[in-house]
């Protein structure tokens, strides 16, 4: 794919697709960092002269206009964050958004309306996409937390003006190859969360892709339960009992070693100080449950860490929310990066629970990549191409 270093921006209009769903609470943002990382591709668009015209969703207004879902307050929040004064138009298409994109000035942005206005956006509707591509010059791509779905400003504008990767596109991608594609081997994948229903498709493309798979989290507790363990009250889905053994026979046929936890900190109730001990994983008492993995796992995970080049994670080990059971999170992200100071360990994370995990143990900062995106991120680690970014595939 192309990047900016490819695009000869100044004087041009380049529609920039960005990702601006970002986490709101009463009207006011709650997170920033979509916003922060988008500022570099804004930056150097600007100035090298181009006429930057953002477009994103956000939220799902399922193509009505929702006032409560405008992106009329993001214009301010990246004006701020620019320091530089950011336009805004009432709509993503039409004459009046034509006439505001044609009249800006080299170095100038302007902000689009929520393109989930439109039906059209998630129908990859043509005339949407038309619509946009209308607007500008050149399209540049810089949403890759959006790239999982097929719609008219990811995927319909790409492939009617010059298609580029912007500064964020690039850098996930950059990060998720480095961590899939051709990685330092050994790989180490950490995987935890409450499901395993919802981690199949993930389990198994790991299970071909890695050295060692650590399986923490709530998920875990199926695989022991699996295998015969009894373990309490702890969450878990008996229904998946057969796919569990089928996970860990694939895995084995695939030359990768499961990690499943050895020990288990277990709680008399779901809640933050719950009384709660540490306990081998054939010692559950029959009322109390699983809240984290327990300090012998801990150790075992770090023994693989330690022989390992890279490391991808997703998911927290315990109910990291609710301390104590963070502890298991909090000592294996410590870990990491010392290991990534120490060791040159390469690691990467992303999807879901996992930033605010890493950013709870305080480490998000001392890991080579923390993607921005979820449901994207999480398609890429199940190995499946991911429309947005296909789209931006230069064919010769
Ligand atoms: C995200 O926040 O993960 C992306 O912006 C995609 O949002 P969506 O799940 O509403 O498509």
């Amino acid at each position: 794919f192309r990047t900016l270093d490819d695009l000869d921006a100044s004087g041009k209009r380049v529609l920039l697709r960005a990702d601006l769903n970002v986490p709101m609470k009463d009207g006011r943002i709650t997170d920033r960092t979509r916003i922060e990382r988008l500022c570099p591709t804004i930056r150097e668009l600007a100035e090298k002269g181009a006429r930057v015209i953002i477009c994103s969703h956000f939220d799902r207004p399922k193509g009505k206009r929702v006032p409560e879902m405008s992106l009329k307050p993001m214009a301010e929040a990246l004006s701020s964050a620019l320091d530089r004064p950011v336009g805004f138009a009432d709509d993503c298409i039409g004459p009046l958004v034509e006439a505001a994109a044609a009249a800006l000035k080299d170095g100038e942005v302007l902000l689009l309306e929520n393109t989930r206005y439109h039906a059209g956006e998630e129908k990859n509707d043509p005339a949407l996409a038309q619509g946009l591509a209308k607007l500008a010059d050149v399209f540049v791509n810089d949403a890759f937390s959006a790239a999982h779905r097929a719609h008219a400003s990811t995927e319909g504008v790409a492939h009617l003006i010059p298609a580029y990767a912007g500064r964020l596109m690039q850098a996930e991608l950059e990060a998720l190859d480095a961590a899939l594609g051709s990685p330092k081997r050994p790989v180490v994948a950490i995987v935890g969360g409450a499901k395993v229903s919802t981690k199949l498709d993930l389990l198994g493309n790991l299970s071909k892709k890695v050295d060692v798979l650590v399986i923490g989290g709530a998920m875990a507790n199926t695989f022991l339960a699996a295998q015969g363990h009894k373990l309490g009250k702890s969450l878990q889905e008996a229904e998946m009992h057969d796919t569990a053994r089928q996970i860990l026979a694939d895995a084995k046929g695939n030359g990768c070693e499961i990690l499943l936890p050895v020990d288990l900190v277990v709680a008399t109730a779901f809640a933050e100080n719950a009384p709660h001990r540490t306990v081998g994983i054939d010692s559950v008492p029959a009322d109390m449950m699983a809240l984290d993995v327990g300090p012998e796992t801990v150790e075992a995970i770090a023994a693989r860490l330690r022989q390992a080049a890279t490391l991808v994670w997703n998911g927290p080990l315990g109910a990291f929310e609710l301390p104590p059971f963070d502890a298991a999170t909090v000592e294996v992200a410590a870990t990491v990066a010392s290991l990534g100071q120490s060791a040159g360990l390469v690691s990467i994370g992303g999807g879901g629970d996992t930033v605010a995990a890493l950013k709870h143990a305080g480490v998000a900062e001392r890991m080579t990549y923390v993607s921005a995106a979820g449901g994207a991120f999480l398609e890429w680690l199940e190995g499946k191409t991911l429309p947005g970014v296909a789209a931006l595939e230069v064919k010769d």
